[in-house]
């Protein structure tokens, strides 16, 4: 599948995911869904990619949303399917096994916003804005922006910021937990780097594990999320990566994972 929407590039073990409609503010089509969704499942499949960078091509936008002139000519049947492949897609993101990096620079709304979140962490630039405006337009967000915005947020927040369509700048989203990390523009570049390097150090396995041991625990009851970290704790034992980092730390000396 050739891609148009969407820029994928694979410089050795980082990926990177670029919705490339800037003339649009990257507004979701359904073929850029379709595209990222290739995109994220060809990531899944290759174990040498470690982690992910997840961005929006020409400075101004993640994603605008979803393609609001496409959302238009949607009968009940074609949005089932619409929302059923924005889920499809933010859960493949979820649960992709690797950290998926959304740098936000300038809008993330609706759809855009629905996507960072379903990414493992998102950083943004000063000047970004995010939210759920689709209250505005007669609809309600559909790929997931009412579900992981109330587990991210405050139940009365999300509310708040679903009910009004209420727009929240960086330091805003920063203050409620809705993003990780707030960056000046000229500084983005190097401090995305870095955060790859940071994680590219890390154990593979154990990334995994964590990212499924929360995402998978908060969903259930806390016993039975604590049934699962022990499987998943277990399983990092038979490991060499953890054998490794456990010597490392008697013989003093810095860890080399090797992903095994
Ligand atoms: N769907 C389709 N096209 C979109 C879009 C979307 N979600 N968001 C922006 N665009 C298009 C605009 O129609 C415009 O196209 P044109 O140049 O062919 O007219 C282009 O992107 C630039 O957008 P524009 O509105 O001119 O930029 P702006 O800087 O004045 O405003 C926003 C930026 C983000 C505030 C405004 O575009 C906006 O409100 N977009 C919709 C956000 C939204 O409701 N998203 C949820 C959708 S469910």
């Amino acid at each position: 599948m050739g891609f148009k929407c969407v820029r994928f590039e694979i410089e050795g073990p980082v990926a990177k995911v670029i919705i490339n409609r800037p003339d649009k503010l990257n507004a979701l089509s359904i073929n850029t869904v379709i595209e990222l969704h290739e995109a994220f499942s060809r990531i899944k499949k290759d174990n040498d990619i470690r982690v992910v960078i997840f961005s929006g091509e020409g400075g101004k936008a993640f994603a605008a949303g979803a393609d609001i002139g496409e959302l238009l000519l949607q009968d009940m049947v074609g949005g089932k399917d619409f929302s059923t492949r924005g889920h499809e897609l933010c859960n493949l993101i979820e649960n992709l096994g690797k950290p998926v990096l959304a740098v936000i620079d300038g809008f993330a709304l609706g759809g855009g916003c629905e996507l960072a979140m379903a990414a493992t962490i998102r950083i943004v630039t000063e000047n970004s804005k995010l939210g759920q405006p689709e209250i505005n337009l007669g609809t309600i967000p559909g790929y997931g922006g009412t579900q992981r915005l109330a587990r991210l947020l405050p139940r009365g927040i999300a509310m708040e910021l679903l009910l009004t369509g209420r727009i929240i700048d960086a330091e805003e989203a920063l203050r409620l937990g809705l993003v990780n990390m707030v960056i000046k523009k000229d500084n983005l570049q190097k401090e995305v780097d870095d955060f790859v390097k940071l994680l590219l150090n890390k154990p593979p396995f154990a990334l995994k594990a964590c990212m499924e041991a929360v995402n998978h625990g908060v969903e259930v009851s806390f016993e039975n999320g604590c049934k699962i970290e022990t499987n998943l704790f277990a399983m990092t034992c038979g490991t060499e990566d953890m054998k490794e980092g456990m010597r490392a730390f008697l013989e003093k000396r810095k860890p080399v994972f090797k992903g095994k």
